[in-house]
């Protein structure tokens, strides 16, 4: 689905290298998180993927498009993304509108794209608010109807950069339970990048970044419980993790139901 190559980048010629040698490849319907910490070259790496910067030297394969000026376009229709601010991320003056604005140029009636903004907007929990003005909602409704307005787009991979951190614990929560419902579906790739471990441990997949180089890619299970690279990439052990192995007589696990049954035993 997506395949990175030998990606190297600099934001000034032959400056420090954000992205050095990035070789990655992602799968359909997978749900990948991207961790690491401030300055590792997330951001950087979601920039590339969607042809915001093109990298200095290395291949960027989306699905089977070699992104290049000419190919951007084209490639850029497979792909969508929704950043860390909620504000600055809206087009229409409502969220209908918003929602609206991709089916645009899809050619379809007036009352097909109703029924397909009204299904997205019930998917997003946010049908009693279509006719309001995106600016005047909470943080976790922006970020809800701004996921709504790229599920309109239909885009086969979909980025997160850190699409929850500047939410309160309830938006938070409603965005991630919206994002495993897309997960669900296995339709979407999902690449997640955040510094939060409770949804790490949700994602098929972790990529860790440490100044520019990929650490680790593989299971969060497989992954959180290396020490050495929990302590390279500065990042937090998930709660779970962390309260059982406080426990007397339990043995640590990232899963809740597993915690669960071994303190039931
Ligand atoms: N526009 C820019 N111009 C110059 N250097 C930049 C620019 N954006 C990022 N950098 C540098 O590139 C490196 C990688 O930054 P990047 O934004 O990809 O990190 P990140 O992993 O997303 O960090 P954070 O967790 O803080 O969002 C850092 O050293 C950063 O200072
Ligand atoms: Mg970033």
């Amino acid at each position: 689905m997506i395949k990175v190559k030998n990606v190297t980048f600099a934001y000034n010629e032959g400056g420090k290298l954000a992205l050095n040698d990035i070789n990655v490849s992602f799968e359909k319907g997978k749900y990948i998180a991207i961790l690491g910490h401030n300055g590792s070259g997330k951001s950087t790496l979601s920039k590339i993927l969607t042809g915001i910067i093109k990298p200095t030297s290395g291949e960027v394969w989306i699905k089977d498009i070699l992104l290049s000026k000419k190919t951007l376009n084209e490639a850029r229709k497979n792909i969508g993304i929704i950043f860390q601010n909620p504000d600055n991320q809206f087009v229409g003056a409502t969220v209908e509108d918003d929602i609206a604005f991709g089916l645009e140029n899809k050619r379809m009636s007036p009352e097909k794209m109703r029924e397909i903004i009204y299904d997205l907007a019930k998917k997003v929990d946010m049908f009693e608010h279509l006719e309001r003005e995106p600016q005047n909602l909470s943080g976790g409704q922006k970020q809800r109807v701004a996921i709504a307005s790229i599920l309109a787009l239909d885009p086969s991979i979909i980025i997160f950069d850190e699409v929850t951190s500047m939410l309160d614990p309830k938006g938070k929560s409603d965005v991630l339970t919206l994002i495993r419902d897309i997960q669900q579906t296995r339709e979407k790739t999902l690449i997640s990048i955040t510094h939060d471990m409770d949804e790490a441990i949700l994602a098929d997949e972790l990529l860790v970044l440490s100044n520019g180089k990929v650490i680790a890619q593989g299971s969060p299970q497989e992954i959180l419980k290396n020490k050495e690279i929990i302590e390279k990439a500065k990042i937090d052990s998930p709660f779970i993790y962390k309260l059982s192995s406080k426990l007397k007589g339990i043995s640590p696990t990232y899963d809740a139901n597993e915690l669960l049954e071994q303190i039931c035993k």
